[in-house]
């Protein structure tokens, strides 16, 4: 059994999103008090919806880019999980600005709104996206590159915004570098959707998905079980190395994107055999997308004790599942 944050009050800023609804549920299984504050830029309502007549949850509809909201969200608050952000490499490239003021600005205001209210600890969304251009494989996380894209840039300047509050004023914080996040309440719909929610809905519907350039590109594709596994661990560590530090969250194993399409392939095919004569297409290559990614999870397992439950084979099947029922 792994560690569980517990009895706690916890803000979950973008706790309407694909992880952060994730997150709610699991803190409130645990019996926490739990704030969520979104502004439903790309969060669905209907993944908050399960928890709005539960007595423990409290909805803030409201913008991270706005101080005093920031502020008031994480009055009386112990833990904040920091999730709050808008994602997607494209959407960065299309519009900068944006993704910038949410992702920095707003990132800022969480983190002096953490130190203003003395919150105790402070865990939020890195990305695996700040080892940019490095080669080396497996990543290590104090070997990055260049960033590729403005959404990196942005998630590197969380980390050092981090650092320096870390130092400056004592706080407790730690950075979770996620490595392609999927699994439940994860949007397949709008430009810039994932890739497996994507695949996995074009298959049910019987439609020919397009995987950006040939597909041998890989990724440490990482199970939402995995990810509130090492938030969770985050939230209660006690061991003072283990903070303000950042951790790679993955599974340790990568795969090519055409093997991963194949693989949602076959499993939907095992119940909609039409599934199998599915064609794959195939566009161009999309630009400030990393060619592999594999991370090494050993800091997380030695610091914090993460030791992934799924890998991404039992990840899909589930997943699967999910989206058979959301899909109907
Ligand atoms: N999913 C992944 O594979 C992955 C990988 C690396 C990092 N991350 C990071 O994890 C976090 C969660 O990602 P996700 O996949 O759940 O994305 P998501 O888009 O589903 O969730 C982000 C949430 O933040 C909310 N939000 C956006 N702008 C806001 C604003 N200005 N004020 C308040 N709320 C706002 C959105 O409405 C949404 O609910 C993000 O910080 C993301 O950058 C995700």
């Amino acid at each position: 059994m792994s560690r569980k944050l517990t009895g706690k009050r916890v803000l979950v800023t973008g706790g309407a999103g694909f992880i952060g609804s994730n997150l709610c549920q699991s803190l409130l299984d645990e019996g926490n008090e739990v704030i969520c504050l979104d502004n439903f830029a790309t969060g669905k309502r209907q993944n908050v919806e399960p928890f709005l007549d539960n007595p423990d949850f409290q909805m803030l509809e409201g913008d991270i880019r706005d101080y005093q909201t920031c502020l008031e969200a994480s009055r009386s608050v112990e833990v904040i999980l920091h999730q709050a952000a808008l994602g997607s490499v494209p959407r960065s490239i299309n519009d900068p600005l944006t993704t910038n003021s949410v992702n920095i600005d707003g990132f800022l205001n969480m983190l002096n709104a953490a130190k203003e209210n003395e919150v105790s600890r402070f865990v939020y969304a890195a990305s695996s996206s700040t080892y940019g251009d490095s080669k080396a494989l497996p990543k290590v996380e104090d070997t990055i590159g260049m960033p590729l894209s403005p959404y990196a840039v942005t998630k590197y300047v969380n980390e050092l915004y981090a650092h320096v509050f870390g130092n400056l004023h004592g706080m407790n914080i730690i950075g979770l570098r996620y490595f392609n996040v999927f699994g439940r309440n994860q949007s397949p719909d709008g430009a810039y959707a994932a890739a497996i929610p994507k695949f996995v809905s074009a298959f049910i519907k019987h439609e020919a998905p397009t995987i950006h350039g040939d597909g041998g590109q890989t990724r440490d594709f990482t199970y939402i079980d995995n990810v509130i596994q090492i938030n969770h661990l985050a939230a209660t560590t006690n061991n003072p190395s283990a903070l303000n530090q950042v951790y790679n969250v993955a599974c340790g194993e990568r795969t090519a994107l055409k093997d991963v399409v194949q693989s949602i392939q076959n499993a939907l095919a095992k119940e909609d055999q039409a599934i199998a004569d599915v064609t794959v297409l195939h566009g161009p290559d999309r630009p400030g997308d990393v060619r592999d990614s594999l991370a090494d999870i050993s800091k997380a397992q030695d610091l914090l004790g993460y030791k992934p439950t799924h890998t991404l084979q039992k990840g899909i099947l589930e997943a699967i599942d999910w989206y058979r029922e959301f899909l109907k």
